[in-house]
Order: structure tokens, then C-alpha cells, then sequence
């Protein structure tokens, strides 16, 4: 390993977004919302956060799994999807949603090349393991970090802080990854080498913390740490 991430020992991932598609879950039930699927889709994605950040001023912690129910019901209304099943139908994809596509290859250049990999996610376990054991990856993973047991979502520093209480390694050995901007910076501020997954193209918030690169996708990661 070279330049900037020399003596990384650990690449930890966000999981939604960043290793896993959320918009896989409305693309599966594109047909039965109808038109207003992308709408959905990009609506459900941003009050699921919205409501992690209020909960977490309001000090009122309640699971990912609840909160993103709480959002699609939001949601729903608010686009006017009225047919029955849609709820029970999206909750249910987000237990199995798809990797993206560079995800298993990058994950197996990392690992041959020594790195230690780790999620760290605002998702509960009852819907991050189901999630992971459905890819077909958890062997790539030494730990699948939740905030659950700290009850408080990112970019709260007693999140990032569980990597090194659960897997003994020094924030500035780690390589944070994540496709949120707002988690990179929250990551960075933190202590983690953070490289922000733009996967959208947009521009950076502008938040404190200095990340350390930025990627259009996770393909050339292993690349950026110097990896074979
Ligand atoms: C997560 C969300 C922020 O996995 O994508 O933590």
C-alpha cells in the first residue's frame, strides 16, 4: 500500500448506497408502483435519512428498519400509491437488495491483498444480516457493525467509534468508505481516511472534515490504496 492510505489495515463500508443499491428494492416493483417509482424511490431514500438526523436531535433512537417504514409510509401518501401490497412488497426487497456490480470483485482484490473489511451501517442486524447473507458475500466481512447497540444513527462519533471497540483498529488505520456525502465527512471529521463513493455525480456538501479521495464508484478502489 502506497501514498496517502499506507498503513490501512482495515477498509470499513457504509452498507445503503455504497454496497448495496437501495433503488434495487422499488426497480424490482417498478411494474406494480407504476409511473411514480423513481419519484418513490428517490423520495423514500431522502426522509429515511431526514428522519435518522431528527431522531438523533430529538434523542429518540428507534431501528432503521422502523424508521425506513416510518419513511415509506410517508412516502406512499405522498405520492398517492394506494395499492396494498406496495408497502409489504418494498419492505420486503430492502431485506435482499442487490450489491452493486463492482462489489464482489473489489471486495476479493482487498481481501487477498491482507485488508481486514467491515460494514458499519445505521441498519439494525434483523435487516443488515438477512441483507448481507442474501449476496452471498458475509465470508468477505470480519464484522457487520451496527449502530443498534449505541442507539443513535451517523454521523454521531459514538458510531464511528464502535470499529475500534469491535475490531481493535485505530481510526487512522482505517479506510472508510461510503457513497453518502454526508457520512464521508461525518467519517472524516471522526478520524477515518474517508473516500467519498460518488456515485451520483454531485457536488460535495461542504461539510467539516477533509476527505482523503473521491471515487465515482468502488471499482478503482483497490487501485487507490495500491493494491495488486
Ligand atoms: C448506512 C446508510 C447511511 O448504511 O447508508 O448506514
Amino acid at each position: 500500500m502506497s501514498g496517502a492510505f499506507a498503513g490501512t489495515e482495515m477498509c470499513v463500508f457504509d452498507a445503503y448506497g455504497t454496497l448495496f443499491d437501495f433503488n434495487s428494492a422499488v426497480a424490482r416493483h417498478r411494474t406494480a408502483i407504476g409511473p411514480k417509482a423513481d419519484a418513490l424511490a428517490d423520495l423514500w431514500r431522502a426522509k429515511q435519512i431526514q428522519y435518522t438526523w431528527l431522531r438523533n436531535g430529538m434523542g429518540a433512537y428507534a431501528p432503521f428498519w422502523q424508521v425506513t417504514g416510518e419513511a415509506l409510509d410517508h412516502c406512499l401518501a405522498a405520492q398517492g400509491i394506494t395499492d396494498a401490497g406496495a408497502r409489504d412488497k418494498l419492505m420486503g426487497a430492502y431485506l435482499a437488495l442487490d450489491p452493486f456490480p463492482e462489489v464482489p470483485a473489489m471486495l476479493d482484490r482487498l481481501q487477498r491483498a491482507g485488508l481486514r473489511l467491515a460494514i458499519l451501517s445505521n441498519g439494525n442486524p434483523g435487516m443488515l444480516d438477512p441483507m448481507v447473507a442474501a449476496s452471498g458475500l458475509a465470508d468477505r466481512f470480519e464484522a457487520v457493525l451496527s449502530v443498534d447497540p449505541v442507539g443513535v444513527f451517523k454521523p454521531d462519533a459514538r458510531v464511528y467509534r464502535l470499529v475500534e471497540q469491535r475490531c481493535g483498529v485505530k481510526p487512522d488505520k482505517v479506510c472508510f468508505l461510503s457513497s453518502n456525502c454526508w457520512d464521508a465527512h461525518g467519517a472524516a471529521h471522526f478520524g477515518f481516511r474517508t473516500v467519498w463513493i460518488n456515485r451520483a455525480g454531485a457536488p460535495d456538501d461542504g461539510l467539516p472534515g477533509a476527505l482523503a479521495g473521491e471515487l465515482r464508484d468502488l471499482s478503482q478502489l483497490p487501485s487507490l490504496l495500491g493494491v495488486a
